[in-house]
């Protein structure tokens, strides 16, 4: 199956979209001395597309520096784009946020919300729980205080904090890891948002508080209704969260669609070489690794042809005299970047583990 016809292509999630992101762009100047001008520039973002549907979570996955937190930024306005566009739709409420400014961003702002890797670095040490959960009530000027003290009371029951009395008037560092990452978490659903950007925001917890997140924030996005992008670079955990991945590298997307679909039947030499990489508990079990060449890079002024040439151990000539692939549809709702994702298909590194370690098992009986 080849592209739908009409550039550029929004990946479809299957569901009433909330964001509709098209050939997003973030570039960053790199100086070269103080009054002369730029002449090389980061490629953080290199003009992605995709959308995501309401009450959808949606995984962001790749490397150190591909582009995660900085599309993640963007989609919440926390950093202006260079080009493309951001439409969302929530109710009433129909805009391209992209280019929103003023008294506009601050509207927008309202209806989404980030989450951070370090809940510590994003509260301020010297101001009480109740100040922080509340603080975009204040900001946005939304009721009273004993109103804006029920509803982070409300909040905190939500989020396991119980008695939440107990919570209101203590401070960042009289909590455990865990339980600032749910405070943060009260704190990002306070305005009632309808689109939360999760950055990694329990991968500096250990594992056991992990996994309780992990359900706190699938629960509430079932409960409430709200879309996720959860940025990760650990596919497990993108798995366990989100229905769908996209897969991001050097500030392109190389392959998008279903979880399921993405761990089973991986296309993209990329997202192959991640799956290979994850442990197996038995060494003795055979498969092909799918192993990337050399470390990561950073996207400075990249050349036209495909983004990860240099580290494909599939590139052939099609790859060199041409420019970096589209995203071409695969399957239901699975799209990959890559020329030779059809000649490749067979090279499943999930299934082979899958199917060594059923040859190894031991007859029954
Ligand atoms: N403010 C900035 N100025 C210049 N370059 C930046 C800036 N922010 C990010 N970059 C560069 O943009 C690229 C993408 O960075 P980004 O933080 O989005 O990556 P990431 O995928 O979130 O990585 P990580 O997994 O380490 O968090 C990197 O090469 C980074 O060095
Ligand atoms: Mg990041």
């Amino acid at each position: 199956m080849t592209a739908q016809i009409g550039t550029p292509p929004v990946r479809h999630s299957g569901g009433t979209p909330l964001l509709e992101i098209v050939d997003l762009e973030q570039r960053f100047p790199i100086s070269r001395g103080l009054f002369r001008a730029p002449v090389d520039f980061v490629h953080a973002v290199d003009g992605i597309s995709f959308e995501i549907a309401q009450g959808e979570s949606l995984g962001l996955v790749g490397e150190s520096g591909c582009g995660k937190s900085t599309t993640g930024r963007m989609l919440v306005k926390l950093m202006e784009p260079t080009s493309g566009s951001i439409m969302f739709r929530d109710g009433d409420y129909e805009r391209d946020v992209a280019n929103v400014t003023g008294s506009e961003v601050k509207q927008f702002r309202r209806r989404v919300q980030m989450i951070f890797q370090d809940p510590y670095e994003s509260m301020n040490p010297r101001r009480t729980i109740f100040d922080t959960i509340s603080e975009p009530l204040a900001v946005q000027k939304v009721g009273t205080v004993p109103e804006r003290e029920e509803r982070v009371l409300e909040l905190l029951r939500l989020v396991g904090l119980t008695p939440p009395e107990n919570f209101l008037f203590r401070y960042p560092h009289e909590l455990s890891g865990g339980q600032r990452q749910r405070v943060a978490v009260a704190r990002a659903l306070v305005m009632n948002p309808s689109f939360v950007v999760a950055d990694e925001p329990t991968s500096m917890l250990d594992v056991s508080i992990r996994i309780s997140i992990m359900e706190l924030m699938t629960k509430l996005a079932r409960e409430l209704g709200v879309s996720y992008l959860y940025i990760t670079h650990d596919l497990a955990v993108a798995r366990y969260m989100c229905e769908r991945i996209a897969v991001m590298y050097l500030g392109k997307i190389v392959e998008i669609g279903p979880t399921e679909e993405i761990l089973n039947n991986p296309r993209h030499p990329y997202t192959k070489a991640l799956l290979s990489a994850v442990p197996v508990p038995d060494p003795s079990i055979r498969r092909t690794p799918v192993e990337i060449k050399g470390g990561i890079s950073k996207a400075i002024n990249p050349p036209p042809e495909c983004r990860f040439i240099e580290r494909c151990p599939f590139a052939a000539e099609v790859c060199r005299t041409n420019p970096h692939p589209p995203l071409e549809q695969q399957g239901d709702r699975h799209f990959v970047a890559c020329y030779r994702a059809s000649e490749i298909a067979d090279i499943n590194p999930l299934k082979q583990i899958e199917e060594s370690m059923e040859a190894a098992r031991p007859a029954a009986g």
